[in-house]
């Protein structure tokens, strides 16, 4: 029987237009569809709009529309915003359709049949903007940190479902299986919320104050509470109970999901499976969240919102998604902007892949009549081959470990080293001898296969240009797989290159502050990119000109993003004395980081220690390993080191300044 992968996003509230925190997670959602598509598995990829409650009356009492008419307009946003991200959904669901409330009704009756739900008083906090009751604990100054609204008092007849009574249950579940909350961190704040009473959840509004939602089957002046609502999305679009489909998917769900929505997710849904008699998700994966690029909350009053759709509509929907993708590891907060994007599309996508794409195309089109000639390889090539054929493995490793930066930098990490092996391989300079067109043929063979195998690993990311990278080199009907894309040699002997194809990835020019889609602090001074060579110009010996040399401003050094991370593994890199492999823990986020100080500290005294990360420098690959950052250390001059450490215990991830 086929694999399966159910791969969802949270229903987004059907109250305002799409944004860029949507995006984010409905692209990772798409990335691991994709991806599960290529390796076979039979995928089911669901997002879709959540349109009940108070939350959303409130809104349509404001624009003075009735709720359907309001939730009819704005779901259709978000259809046409997934269409604008290239997302591959297989359904969209929305919670005022027919086939979402028979399922929240059968559910509903079930629980209450089995006695798992009463009718009481409730009093406490209720923020609209969570829809739900918030703890004392959750309050900032006496409001809610997620909405900054003060919570309202209310005192309330509800009907509750009896969720304390699953409290030791599913505190059991979550640590038989490390797996269930990814990554770790988020984990751990859930079991630290399960290890206190959590009170029963009530689960329904008198309809006379909140008239849109969905009656209870046994009390038609009581609607259902919206979480209790829209979580049911993830199994009424898969037909539960009756369908092909629940059997088929459900004990395979990846939920994906942000940090703000957790509680409702690891706690409300898991037991309320539970009451219900159905299985539980495979995996609630959580993401972080998306800052504007000065570090704060994007709103329209600080000038600092990140549209996703003017950026896509200027870049390309790709540009957007593999941005996205690779702007913080997942589950970390992290900054985003228009120049950050610019920047990371001018270096990765138009010089590094783009280039090679058009570099290749050429010299293929002027000296081998644009047919990619079979190899013959020697002994030099090897360790290209090795690598090409090595590298879906590695990006499988990273995928599975939700590692969508690292998997994506491995991909460019090997675009990289093509380029390279092209510039040492000096083709034009082959292709002036008549003697060496066969190495000018092995050559070029292996850059376009060296392609091919990239093409297809960032196809998840980058849909579009992997289909047209493949257009342009004759490959449009070679097979796309993981599979493929492990094996090395696919890309037939013979293979004719197309005539014309389109820049891959024009250049971009950095936006000023004023044409920006967002506002950055740090897009002023930039000049273009455009014809700005990242090689040193042979014949140009002049050093260019530093402008970083000298003092910094307070500006310069707040670019560096210095954390505290726990060291949680280590262990020496085979075949050298210098490095040790560290794993760094901070917050909910694991990094690997090579270090050199092999030579100054024993793996096993490392363990459980605190140093200082540089976390946000480039990833680079040392002895195989990517290195995702650099620890501080002093460096007196004569050969010792001595690590930065804090002189007391600070929470890992905690920002260094
Ligand atoms: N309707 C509920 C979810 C119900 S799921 C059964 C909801 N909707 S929402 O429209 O508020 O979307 C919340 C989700 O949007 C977050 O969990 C996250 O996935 C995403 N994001 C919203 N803003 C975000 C950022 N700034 N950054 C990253 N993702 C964020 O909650």
């Amino acid at each position: 029987m086929a694999k399966s992968f159910y791969v969802t996003t949270p229903i987004y509230y059907a109250t305002g237009e799409p944004h860029i925190g949507h995006a984010y997670t409905t692209v990772v959602a798409d990335f691991l569809a994709r991806y599960h598509r290529l390796d076979g598995y039979e995928t089911f990829s669901l997002t879709g709009t959540d349109e009940h409650g108070e939350k959303i009356l409130e809104a349509a009492q404001s624009e003075g529309v009735t709720p359907q008419i309001y939730v009819d307009g704005l779901s259709d946003r978000f259809h046409q915003a997934w269409r604008a991200l290239d997302i591959s959904n297989d359904d969209f669901i929305r919670t005022t359709e027919e086939r979402h409330k028979a399922v929240v009704l059968a559910v509903l009756q079930k629980v209450y049949d089995k006695g798992d739900i009463y009718f009481g008083e409730y009093g406490g906090l209720y923020c609209v903007g969570c829809e739900r009751y918030l703890t004392d604990k959750e309050l900032v100054d006496g409001k809610c940190p997620d909405h900054d609204r003060k919570p309202e008092e209310r005192v309330e007849e509800n009907y509750f479902f009896k969720m304390e009574s699953y409290r030791g249950w599913l505190r059991g579940y979550i640590q038989d299986h490390p797996d269930f909350i990814r990554p770790q961190g988020y984990r751990n704040e859930v079991l630290s919320l399960l290890s206190e009473s959590l009170g029963d959840l009530s689960i329904s509004r008198p309809r006379e104050r909140v008239p849109w939602g969905i009656p209870l089957p046994w009390d038609e002046e009581h609607v259902t509470y919206v979480w209790f609502d829209a979580l049911l999305n993830y199994v009424s679009a898969l037909d539960y109970p009756t369908g092909d489909r629940f059997d088929e998917f459900w004990s395979e769900a990846n939920h994906l999901i942000g940090k703000d929505i957790l509680k409702p997710h690891a706690i409300f849904w898991p037991t309320m499976l539970k009451a219900a008699g159905l299985p539980l998700y495979q995996h609630l994966n959580v993401g972080g969240f998306l800052m504007g690029s000065d570090g704060r909350k994007m709103s329209k009053s600080l000038g600092n919102v990140v549209d996703p759709f003017d950026l896509a509509a200027k870049y390309g929907p790709d540009a957007v998604r593999y941005y996205l993708l690779k702007v913080v590891p997942y589950g970390q907060d992290g900054k985003v902007g228009e120049v950050d994007l610019v920047k990371r599309y001018n270096a990765d996508l138009a010089n590094d892949l783009g280039n090679l794409v058009a570099r290749l195309r050429a010299l293929v089109l002027r000296h081998l009549d644009g047919v990619v000639p079979g190899p013959n390889h020697q002994e030099s090539d090897s360790d290209l081959i090795e690598a090409g054929a090595g590298l879906a493995a590695q990006v499988r490793g990273l995928v599975d470990g939700l590692r969508f930066y690292a998997a994506l930098e491995e991909v460019m990490q090997f675009v990289r080293r093509l380029n390279r092996y092209f510039n040492d391989e000096e083709p034009w300079v082959l292709a002036r001898d008549p003697g060496k067109r066969e190495r000018l043929g092995t050559v070029l063979y292996n850059v376009a296969e060296g392609l091919r195998i990239s093409a297809i690993l960032l196809e998840p990311a980058m849909p579009g240009k992997a289909r047209e990278i493949r257009a342009s080199l004759g490959l449009a009907d070679v097979p796309t797989s993981l599979e493929a894309a492990a094996t090395w040699g696919l890309t037939p002997a013979g293979t004719r290159i197309a005539d014309k194809a389109p820049i891959l990835f024009p250049k971009a020019e950095i936006p000023s502050v004023e044409t920006a889609a967002s506002s950055e602090e740090e897009s002023a001074p930039d000049e273009p990119v455009e014809g700005r060579s990242r090689e040193p110009i042979a014949g140009d010996d002049e050093p260019e000109a530093d402008a970083s040399e000298g003092p910094i401003n307070l500006d310069d050094f707040a670019k560096v993003d210095l954390r505290v991370a726990e060291v949680v593994a280590a262990a020496a890199v085979p075949k050298t004395d210098k490095l040790l492999k560290l794993t760094l823990r901070m917050a909910a986020e694991e990094r690997t980081v090579v270090s050199g100080i092999a030579e100054h500290y024993r793996p096993e005294d490392l363990i459980g220690r605190q140093v200082v990360l540089v976390a946000n420098l480039k990833p680079v690959k040392l002895r195989g390993i990517v290195s995702e950052g650099m620890i501080l250390a002093a460096d007196d001059g004569e050969g010792n080191l001595a690590l930065v450490s804090l002189d007391r215990d600070t929470p890992a991830g905690s920002q260094v300044r």
